[in-house]
């Protein structure tokens, strides 16, 4: 480990999020990532036993967990089956981070979402609205986060909404799908009364930073504390990267009437509390959309 770095273990630093965080953060911080992959202590982090030997085994004061089930549609699919991948890897996974961070005594930063809330709200989240989930993925994550709450670890939780990095992963965030989309003239009609709160992963990645450092606990909102719609959105990306064509209005309530899984209305959510902590200040969502158009111009 380089001299002045600080080690964190973590989970799920190879997904979306993760990837970029550790992309960013390193090498002020030496990330370890608990997977089946490891090299010598290979972790399936439903198997308490094997998440409490990496732990144990890992010099780091810090419990990085991004790692999740995150497939909403297919959780759908699982719902009420507790053996199920969805309920075991949020729930009894986040369940043996808790364990492992009370027992060596390390904090816990856990990752959650907006999808705990049932998108009824018209205006945006705050920290003391009550969780209320309305399908099971948002259900395996509340619990986890309750799981949390319970386990008398030290423990930080940022709840985030639509994630985009600045550079493309495998799979499309949504601000890349919508240029992809754009670009081929198969964007979707985009819905004009859905709210979300989208999250500048690259932005977010300093919000990771100040929860190792000042281990400050509670419940965070860490997206962007903005409100938008998917209409909006599309636009903004279609003028930044001026690519032609009709961005076409969608309307979520036809939607709702022929989905088979309930679909938050609202996901926007205030980050008032967290900006009020954090050290350094924070991209609109405008600015970071500028970001991605550089940067996927450049990769061009
Ligand atoms: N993406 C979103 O739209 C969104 C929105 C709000 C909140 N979040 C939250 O943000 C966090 C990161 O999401 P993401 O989109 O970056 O996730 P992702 O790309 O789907 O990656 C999931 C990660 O979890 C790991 N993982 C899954 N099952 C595991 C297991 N049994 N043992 C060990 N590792 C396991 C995966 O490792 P392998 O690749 O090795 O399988 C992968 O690194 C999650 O907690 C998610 O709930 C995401």
């Amino acid at each position: 480990m380089t001299t002045g770095s600080t080690a964190v273990i973590g989970t799920g630093l190879s997904g979306l999020v993760g990837s970029k965080v550790v992309d960013l953060l390193s090498p002020t911080f030496v990330f370890e990532n608990m997977d089946l992959n490891h090299p010598t202590l290979p972790t399936d982090i439903t198997n308490l036993d094997q998440v409490l030997t990496a732990v144990e085994a890992s010099p780091a004061s810090t419990l990085l967990h991004f790692a999740a089930y995150t497939d909403v549609s297919k959780a759908w699919e699982q719902r009420n089956d507790k053996n199920d991948l969805a309920y075991q890897v949020n729930v009894i996974g986040t369940q043996n981070m808790a364990e492992a961070a009370k027992r060596t005594g390390k904090h816990l930063v856990h990752i959650s979402t907006a999808y705990v809330f049932d998108g009824e709200k018209k205006g945006m989240y705050t920290e003391d609205d009550l969780a209320n989930p309305i399908e099971w993925y948002g259900q395996t994550k509340a619990w986890a986060e309750e799981a949390i709450q319970d386990s008398g670890a030290s423990w930080t939780i940022l709840r985030i909404d639509q994630p985009f990095r600045s550079d493309q992963f495998v799979r499309l965030d949504m601000v890349h799908r919508t240029i992809s989309n754009l670009h081929a003239g198969t964007l979707a009609p985009q819905f004009n009364n859905h709210w979300i709160g989208p999250t500048y992963v690259d932005d977010f990645a300093k919000v990771v930073r100040w929860a190792l450092e000042s281990k400050t606990e509670g419940i965070f909102h860490a997206s962007s504390g903005e409100q938008w719609t998917d209409y909006d959105l599309a636009l903004t990306i279609q003028e930044l990267l001026k690519i032609p064509g009709e961005v076409r209005k969608g309307d979520v309530e036809e939607y709702l009437k022929k989905s088979a899984r309930p679909y938050q209305r609202n996901t926007a959510m205030s980050s008032k509390k967290l900006r009020s902590l954090l050290p350094v200040p924070q991209m609109t969502i405008r600015e970071a959309i500028r970001h991605v158009t550089f940067a996927y111009v450049a990769s061009q």
